[in-house]
């Protein structure tokens, strides 16, 4: 069985390429979900990759990760969007799945505004990359997969 992780994103994400560009950038969700597949096919890995702009759904697939049951994960990648600085439930849901979690960004929170310079979710996480743009993804497959590996 090839190791799963399960990428998440959250509020907003999926309004990636036509939101404020500038920041972003132009590649849609499904562009930079895509470059997350063909990573995955390189390391052998299964990438899940989901969306929601609700706080609720991201908690629940967060706990479902833990297992066991068919939505069991090895490992979590997360850009939790504004949640990252409201969430102590899904940092709290991050605890208690008891796996390695990779924070993303896009951009780099400490060049923003300072209310984006505090991230609930990095209290729980293995590490945390800002500022590559969608490659930030890529790398922290990478190494989930090396870890889980
Ligand atoms: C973000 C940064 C957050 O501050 C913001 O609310 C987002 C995206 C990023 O990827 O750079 O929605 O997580």
């Amino acid at each position: 069985m090839p190791k799963k992780i399960l990428v998440l994103n959250g509020p907003n994400l999926n309004m990636l390429g036509s939101r404020e560009p500038s920041v972003y950038g132009h590649k849609t969700l499904a562009d930079v979900n895509a470059a997350i597949q063909a990573r995955a096919a390189e390391l052998g890995v299964e990438a899940d990759c989901r969306q929601s702009n609700s706080e609720g759904e991201l908690v629940t697939w967060i706990q479902q990760a833990r297992g066991p049951g068919p939505e069991a994960a090895d490992a979590i990648i997360i850009n939790a969007g504004a949640y990252s600085h409201t969430s102590v439930a899904i940092l709290d849901a991050l605890r208690a799945a008891e796996l390695p979690v990779y924070e993303v960004h896009l951009s780099n929170i400490y060049q923003r505004e300072s209310f984006r310079h505090h991230s609930y979710i990095s209290a729980a996480a293995v590490a945390v990359i800002c500022g590559l743009g969608p490659d930030g993804y890529l790398y922290a497959l990478t190494a989930a997969a090396k870890a889980a590996g």
